[in-house]
């Protein structure tokens, strides 16, 4: 396992030489194949994206879903196993590279690209867009830009499901994993999306972490 710190050191060197992403494909290398030395890196789909799929609260399968820093695909998965045409996307190429490998017949469309700057291809384009822990490792001004960028690739009447460590707008940031304050997501309501549900909990890790889930959606106008 690589550890909290060394990705720190990893993420904090690159963000001081202004590339906010570079660190993702250097970490994904070291690991050498051997992914449980990627921290965050479970290896099965996300409980709380999968809770989600079986509420009535989840959009029919069958539409186009864009899964935002896929990491190494077991969400992108579990997405295309409940009927949804998936497109998974993360700006390493190496794990785009793992994901090919350890799904090698999967019908996911696997591709290397930027949260910052989406294909322009893909504006408006998808009917549910899932961000898991992807907008909390980047630093605030590429924050916003990413929050930007992936409401606009959700459709017309399309959703977008987000998931994220929370905390209170006066409590510290603290070390990278990066808690969000609400304000933070609130800025999607400001790129045309509406809020449906939020939802502000503690998860089932030892000691709990508190995480936001939140759901919006585009209105027809
Ligand atoms: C903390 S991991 C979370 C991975 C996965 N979404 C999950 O929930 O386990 C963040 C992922 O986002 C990717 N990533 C970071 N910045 C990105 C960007 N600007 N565009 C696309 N992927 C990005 C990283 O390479 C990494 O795989």
């Amino acid at each position: 396992m690589t550890t909290r710190d060394e990705v720190r050191r990893l993420a904090s060197e690159s963000i001081a030489r202004g590339d906010a992403t570079g660190w993702f494909e250097d970490l994904y290398r070291r690991a050498e194949g051997s992914w449980s030395r990627i921290p965050w890196a479970d290896l099965v789909a996300n409980p709380y994206l999968i809770e989600w799929l079986e509420s009535p609260a989840a959009p029919a399968p069958g539409g186009s879903c864009l899964v935002v820093g896929c990491g190494l695909g077991d969400d992108a998965e579990a997405l295309d196993a409940r009927g949804f045409d998936v497109v998974a996307f993360d700006v390493s190429e190496t794990a785009i590279d793992g994901c090919r490998a350890r799904f090698p017949s999967s019908r996911v469309d696997y591709v290397v690209a930027d949260a910052l700057a989406p294909p322009p291809a893909w504006a408006g384009r998808f009917a549910l867009v899932f961000e898991s822990y992807t907008l909390q490792v980047l630093p605030p001004d590429a924050r916003a830009v990413a929050v930007a960028a992936l409401a606009s690739v959700v459709s017309r009447d399309g959703h977008l499901l987000v998931l994220c460590r929370a905390r209170e707008p006066d409590e510290p940031e603290g070390q990278l994993p990066w808690p969000l304050a609400r304000a933070e997501l609130d800025a999607f309501r400001a790129h045309g999306l509406v809020e449906l549900a939020f939802e502000d909990f503690l998860d089932r890790e030892s000691p709990p972490v508190r995480r936001f889930r939140a759901l919006y959606r585009r209105g027809t106008q």
